[in-house]
């Protein structure tokens, strides 16, 4: 029977791959055209970059050029604010002659004459963005590549078994997992080109070879560059998610996530910064509650501020530092307070401040009730030399890690953004097996005076 309704479709599928076929070959043709005949390509040009009209000879030589070699970059361009307001490639690619990024012999830029940078560093934003980068550099954000390179323990976590001891492949787990979420210093070649080992990366802390860190395109991706993308949760969730910190899932889980799943395809979201609110939304996304204006409340690119504790640590304690290198930047009370002015706008006070206070209560249940024991045992088989020297081979070391990294940010977290299934079952029911697990172990390992073996 299936047979037989498959084989009805075979004259259907020739016919399809014929006209695919002749379209591509008269697609193919055309190009060849436009790129031998010098009135053809502007005319190519005109309709792929209209913005590109009226702009100065050299600015508009690269969207030309650009618009046969890297016709998406072009048409993103095209797309975007930038190019209405008559914001050029040149604007953020020029650089000066002595930067260490300067590009240098580029095949197929025989004739530019200005000195270009590929890499483009947030010092170049601010020209026109001061005030967004300015929040940027106060946030945890900025700290996110270099506390990676700084932590000898984290060094240890990257490289103690994954590519050290394996010929040509060191680096490979660390350039393709921590550092598209973290960033990474950047090195360039000869001639300007970031090496292989380093780049591409979509990390948020990128370290540019001037110093400079950060990376301004993983919430609004270039050459787009639009405020809509950056106010969708997608744009938190390429990083915020797995087992560690799983801020997407907890929101899908959450009664906002809901909402925004079933409706928010027709929500208003390109209202300009300051003007975005209830009505236009209605419920909030990452971006509402950690970065936009809403009510009185002003915008900010510091997503540390509305922060009371620190939820990704050992142990949480309330936030209290102005320097973005701490483990407690921010401040407190006078987070707490703006992320109520958030609920605000559309609860009542008494809702959230009840929300509020059994959230507080999961954190120091789980800082008092499994974080402190855990830490004591772990403390006091150390004293006594009963602990492997590679914890990751020691099943009491990888409990213990696992209680504070992974389960332990699930519940906090879960509690702290209202999602029950992580706060409960992925998050407070494991840590307490994992609690379990650990004082058998502790147990055995004291009463025999030696570790165990498989
Ligand atoms: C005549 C064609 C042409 C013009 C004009 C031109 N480019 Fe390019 N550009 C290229 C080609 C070809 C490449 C290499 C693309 C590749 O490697 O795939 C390139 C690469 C680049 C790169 C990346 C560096 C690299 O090597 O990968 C940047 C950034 C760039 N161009 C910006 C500009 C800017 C800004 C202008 C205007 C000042 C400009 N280009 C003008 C053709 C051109
Ligand atoms: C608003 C600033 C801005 C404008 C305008 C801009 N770029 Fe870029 N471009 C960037 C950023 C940021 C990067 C990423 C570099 C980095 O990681 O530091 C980049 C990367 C690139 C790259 C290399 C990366 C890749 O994906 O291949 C090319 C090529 C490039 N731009 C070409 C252009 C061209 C051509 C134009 C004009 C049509 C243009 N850019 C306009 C900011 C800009
Ligand atoms: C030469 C000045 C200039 C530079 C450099 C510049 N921008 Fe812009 N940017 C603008 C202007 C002008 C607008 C449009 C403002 C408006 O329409 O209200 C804009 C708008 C934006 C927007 C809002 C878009 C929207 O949908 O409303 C974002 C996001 C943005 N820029 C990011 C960046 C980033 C990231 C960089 C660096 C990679 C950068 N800009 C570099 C001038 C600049
Ligand atoms: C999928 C993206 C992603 C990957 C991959 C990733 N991280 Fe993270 N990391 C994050 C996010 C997001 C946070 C913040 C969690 C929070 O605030 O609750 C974080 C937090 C951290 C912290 C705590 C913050 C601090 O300032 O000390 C450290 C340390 C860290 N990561 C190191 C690493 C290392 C080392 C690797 C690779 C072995 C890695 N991460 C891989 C996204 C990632
Ligand atoms: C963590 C995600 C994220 C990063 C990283 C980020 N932005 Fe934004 N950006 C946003 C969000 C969300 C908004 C919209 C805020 C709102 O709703 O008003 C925004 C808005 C903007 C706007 C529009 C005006 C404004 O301030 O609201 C500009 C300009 C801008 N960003 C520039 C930058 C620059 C420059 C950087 C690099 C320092 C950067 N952004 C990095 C998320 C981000
Ligand atoms: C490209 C990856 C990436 C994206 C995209 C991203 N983040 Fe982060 N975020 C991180 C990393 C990595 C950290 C941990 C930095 C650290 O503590 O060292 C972090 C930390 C945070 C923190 C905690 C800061 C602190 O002081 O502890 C908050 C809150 C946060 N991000 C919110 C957001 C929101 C909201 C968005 C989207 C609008 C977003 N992030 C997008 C990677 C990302
Ligand atoms: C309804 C508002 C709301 C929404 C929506 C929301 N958050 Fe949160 N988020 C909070 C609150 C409240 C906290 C806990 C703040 C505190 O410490 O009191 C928090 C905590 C966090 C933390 C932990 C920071 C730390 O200390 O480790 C991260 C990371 C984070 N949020 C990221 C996100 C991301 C990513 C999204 C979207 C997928 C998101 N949030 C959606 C309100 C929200
Ligand atoms: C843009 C409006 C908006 C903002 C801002 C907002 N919420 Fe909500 N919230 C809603 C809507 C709508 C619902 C669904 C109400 C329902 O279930 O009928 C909801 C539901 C909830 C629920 C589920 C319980 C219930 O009554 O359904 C909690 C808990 C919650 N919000 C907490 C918060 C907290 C805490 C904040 C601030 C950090 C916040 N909300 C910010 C609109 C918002």
């Amino acid at each position: 029977m299936s047979r037989q309704r498959n084989l009805t479709y075979i004259p259907f599928l020739v016919t399809l791959l014929l006209i695919v076929g002749i379209a591509l070959l008269s697609a193919c043709s055309g190009g060849q055209a436009a790129s031998s005949n010098q009135n053809q390509n502007t005319q190519n040009t005109a309709s792929i970059a209209p913005n590109a009209q009226g702009l100065t000879d050299e600015a508009r030589a690269c969207v030309e050029c650009h618009a046969t070699k890297t016709p998406g970059i072009v048409n993103d361009w095209d797309h975007s604010k930038h190019a209405s307001a008559g914001v050029t490639c040149l604007d953020c690619h020029e650089t000066t002659p002595d930067s260490p990024m300067l590009l240098k012999d580029i095949k197929g830029h025989e004739e530019v004459t200005a000195s270009l940078s590929m890499l483009v560093p947030p010092s170049t934003c601010a020209k026109c963005h001061e005030k967004e980068v300015k929040e940027f550099d106060a946030s945890g954000h900025h700290r996110a590549a270099l506390q990676v390179e700084n932590k000898d323990a984290m060094q240890t976590l990257i490289h103690h078994h994954e590519g050290r001891d394996f010929e040509g492949l060191d680096g490979a787990s660390e350039e393709t997992g921590c550092m598209q979420c973290h960033g990474k210093r950047i090195e360039v070649d000869e001639h300007g080109i970031p090496t292989a080992d380093t780049y591409p990366t979509s990390g948020i802390g990128n370290i540019y070879p001037n110093g400079e860190v950060g990376n301004c395109t993983v919430c609004h991706t270039r050459h787009k560059f639009t405020i809509e993308e950056s106010r969708k949760p997608d744009a938190c969730a390429s990083c915020h998610l797995g087992p560690d910190h799983p801020d997407i899932e907890i929101y899908e889980n959450t009664k906002h996530g809901q909402i925004y799943a079933a409706e928010g395809e027709s929500w208003k979201w390109d209202s300009p910064p300051g003007d975005w609110e209830p009505g236009d939304y209605r419920a909030p996304t990452c971006a509402t509650c950690h970065m936009s204006g809403i009510g009185d409340l002003e915008p900010t690119h510091n997503v540390s501020q509305r922060l009371y504790w620190n939820a990704w640590a050992k142990v949480s304690k309330p936030r209290d530092s102005d320097d973005p290198m701490s483990m407690l930047t921010g401040h407190a009370d006078e987070g707490r307070a703006e992320m109520k002015q958030v609920c605000a706008q559309c609860h009542s006070s008494a809702m959230t401040d009840s929300f509020f206070a059994s959230a507080d209560k999961a954190v120091k249940l789980y800082n008092e009730a499994y974080y402190a024991p855990a830490k004591k045992m772990l403390d006091d088989l150390k004293a006594k030399g009963l602990l492997k020297e590679n914890p990751w081979a020691d099943e009491f070391q990888i409990l213990y890690y696992h209680l504070w990294h992974h389960e332990g940010r699930r519940a906090r977290q879960g509690a702290l953004m209202g999602g029950p299934d992580w706060a409960h079952w992925h998050g407070f029911f494991i840590l307490q097996q994992d609690l379990y697990r650990m004082q058998d172990i502790y147990n055995y390992r004291i009463e025999t005076g030696e570790i165990e073996k498989p």
